[in-house]
């Protein structure tokens, strides 16, 4: 994980702790050490807002209370409890489940104690959402052409390299044969860092030193789409729950760059079964309970689409604003189903016993 850049698009909002968050509040004594507190779930995010706010409500819906936690507050003790952990907002005892909405950059050694702590709780037993593993499959993003790859899922080719000559020779091999790459952070997000590579509009754009953009070149060939000003391009948004495609729109923007924190419009569109599909093979290839997968139209592919990205700490603001599905609430549910095994037809009224 690299030092800036947060996993996922996350929306400016307050920190935990804040209106709408209360990670630090109400420290629950005398809860029996290690048991799981049978109604409250953890929300991981670094920012609260609209997202914690619809999962909050999501969850009360259902009988839990959601509670919303920095995973840059949360501990390993050895000493503190039986588990080990000490997680802000719940003393003691362990969440029955836990939400991961955002994880801030920091250096490796930190993300790597945060993403342990997901980790830790999965091995505890308490069901993660998604899982540490599966974020740290999509975070990587060679890690996820590699995957896709390996489970026939139509993606771009992909080369992830330390070495600058062998980096510029691929350069050269696939320019010569007319096509351009994408230099992109490997564990970038948001559409922040990307540069296109070799032939792009009549010019050529070389290589970059490799010093600076982190001593990695994760590059991506470029998959071009026919535009004009009439019919700007764009790509798909697909949201993946539970295993299934459950809604869909556009991102449409003049600039080949179409993520909506780079000013992309957010459309309505059908999710069509083909494309459902593909976003469905997708998040399966990674692992995820829930993905946000990132598609770009390529007539020359049979499926008529190619995947670039599956996101593991999906933003869904924009989608949610042109889809009439609760999109919160199908998370949620599916944590509370598929997860946990509990049936949702009707508010679940649970009491947390201790
Ligand atoms: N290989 C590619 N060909 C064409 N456009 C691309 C390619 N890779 C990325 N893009 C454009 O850049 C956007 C951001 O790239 P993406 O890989 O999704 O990274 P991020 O994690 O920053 O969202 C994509 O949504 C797409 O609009
Ligand atoms: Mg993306």
């Amino acid at each position: 994980m690299h030092g800036s850049a947060p996993i996922g698009s996350v929306p400016v909002g307050e920190r935990p702790g804040g209106a709408g968050g209360d990670a630090r509040a109400a420290p629950a004594a005398g809860e029996p050490g290690g048991a799981p507190c049978a109604v409250r779930v953890a929300i991981f995010t670094d920012e609260t807002g609209w997202h914690t706010r619809r999962l909050r409500q999501a969850l009360a819906r259902r009988g839990f209370e959601g509670r919303c936690v920095d995973l840059a507050d949360c501990r390993f003790d050895t000493t503190a409890t039986p588990h080990g952990l000490v997680i802000p907002g719940f003393g003691r005892s362990l969440p029955r489940a836990a939400l991961v909405r955002g994880i801030a950059g920091g250096s490796l050694e930190q993300i790597t104690k945060r993403l342990g702590i997901l980790h830790a709780l999965r091995e505890l037993g308490v069901p993660v959402y998604n899982d540490a593993r599966a974020i740290e499959r999509s975070v990587d993003k060679a890690m996820t052409s590699f995957l896709l790859q390996r489970a026939g899922v139509p993606t771009p080719p992909a080369w992830a390299v330390e070495d600058e000559a062998q980096a510029r020779r691929i350069l050269m091999r696939e320019a010569a044969a007319g096509h351009s790459l994408v230099l992109k952070p490997m564990f970038g997000s948001q559409g922040k860092g990307l540069q296109r590579l070799g032939p792009v509009d009549g010019e050529f754009v070389p290589l970059p030193a490799l010093s600076t953009v982190s001593g990695l070149a994760y590059l991506q060939r470029f998959v071009p789409q026919p535009e004009s000003a009439a019919a700007p391009g764009f790509d798909w948004r697909v949201l993946v729950v539970g295993g299934r495609a459950r809604a869909a729109m556009k991102r449409v923007s003049t600039h080949w760059i179409r993520n909506v924190a780079r000013g992309a419009r957010c459309v309505p569109c059908v999710l069509e079964p083909r494309l459902a599909a593909l976003a469905e093979a997708a998040a399966q290839a990674l692992g995820m309970d829930y993905a946000g997968v990132d598609l770009l139209p390529d007539a020359s592919n049979p499926l008529g689409a190619q995947v670039i990205e599956v996101n593991g700490v999906a933003a869904w603001r924009g989608l949610q604003r042109v889809t009439g599905f609760d999109i919160a609430q199908a998370l949620v549910d599916d944590l509370l189903v598929r997860r946990l095994g509990l049936a949702t037809a009707a508010p679940l009224a649970q009491v947390c016993h201790f």
